[in-house]
């Protein structure tokens, strides 16, 4: 396994309650470093299948290690699940796993702009070959679409005063220290630490487009997963877990129940167990990563 590029959150929770059907056909639409990918093949027989996606150039190069005959890697966002899938498994899948967010690699290469503690330039993007850098973001967004991402996807409190301040700012925001500079005093003095990450993870998320993808997965997986397959979401922030929660319990991605005019459910999955399952304080003590790491597992209804 490649830990050095990242170490698998939850691994053996999320691939026991994944596989159920050594012959089945999975999917893993975050391959990264492969880790989960692997243990998935691990639990397959010879008639078992996996697909797994990945966006990021970087992380497809470690598929070609696998040399497995039941393993196809799709280098795609898994925004396009539904057209690949059921393409090549008309007759739908047993479970689709996602570990969301970004990789140890990501976060840990400099050049990729994704961490605040190291300077590099400001581009926050896991397909590197499609979409807007986190710079781009900042000089095209006008301040309304600013103060929606900031406010939307960082929870920040003095949002309103980051938009003016970046807005109003004349020197170069090309690299994470340019972008640390200008919005230095927007910065609270007691942790500085934590604002700048709510304020970077606000721009990967609108850089990546993280959200959509997931409303996206969640939409289409109902379509994708038989009776009884089971959807394994892992997230790290509680905007993505309090969407998972709300379409696995509900069947909506606002989290309100519908019912038919005979009081039927429309809810394709139950969400078993109800609680997010989290990591124990063995993996906590060897992983510090996957302190945020929520999994929720939802079982298709018949
Ligand atoms: C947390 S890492 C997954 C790590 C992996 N489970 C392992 O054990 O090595 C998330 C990976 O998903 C990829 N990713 C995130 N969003 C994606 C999307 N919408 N489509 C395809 N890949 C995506 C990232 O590029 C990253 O490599």
């Amino acid at each position: 396994m490649n830990t050095a590029y990242h170490i698998p959150v939850l691994l053996k929770p999320s691939v026991d309650a994944l596989v159920t059907n050594p012959n089945g056909v999975y999917v893993d639409v975050t391959f990264g470093g492969g880790g989960h990918s692997r243990e998935i093949l691990s639990r397959l027989g010879p008639q078992g299948k996996l697909y797994s996606f990945d966006k990021d150039q970087h992380a497809v190069q470690n598929a070609t290690a696998i040399n497995d005959d039941r393993f196809t890697l799709i280098n795609h966002n898994f925004r396009y699940i539904k057209s690949f899938i059921s393409q090549l498994e008309p007759e739908g899948v047993d479970g689709v796993l996602g570990d969301l967010g970004i990789s140890s690699f990501q976060i840990d290469h400099n050049d990729r702009g994704f961490a605040h503690r190291a300077d590099g330039p400001l581009d926050m993007r896991m397909d590197q070959q499609s979409g807007k850098t986190a710079a781009e973001i900042l000089k095209k967004y006008s301040e309304k679409e600013l103060l929606h991402v900031f406010n939307n996807y960082g929870e920040i409190k003095n949002a309103y005063k980051l938009v003016k301040t970046i807005k109003a700012y004349n020197g170069p925001l090309n690299t994470v220290d340019e972008f640390k500079q200008c919005i230095d005093i927007c910065i609270p003095k007691g942790e500085p630490a934590k604002y700048l990450s709510q304020v970077f993870q606000a721009l990967r998320i609108e850089v990546n487009q993280e959200m959509k993808d997931l409303q996206t997965l969640l939409l289409d997986s109902e379509h994708l997963i038989k009776a009884e397959g089971k959807l394994v979401l892992i997230s790290y922030h509680s905007l993505e877990d309090r969407l998972v929660k709300n379409y696995l319990n509900s069947g909506n991605l606002d989290g309100k129940k519908q019912t038919d005019m005979y009081g039927w459910s429309s809810q394709p999955f139950d969400c078993k167990p109800s609680k997010a399952i989290t990591p124990n304080d063995e993996e906590l003590q060897l992983n510090k990563r996957s302190r945020s790491a929520k999994m929720r597992i939802g079982v298709r209804k018949s």
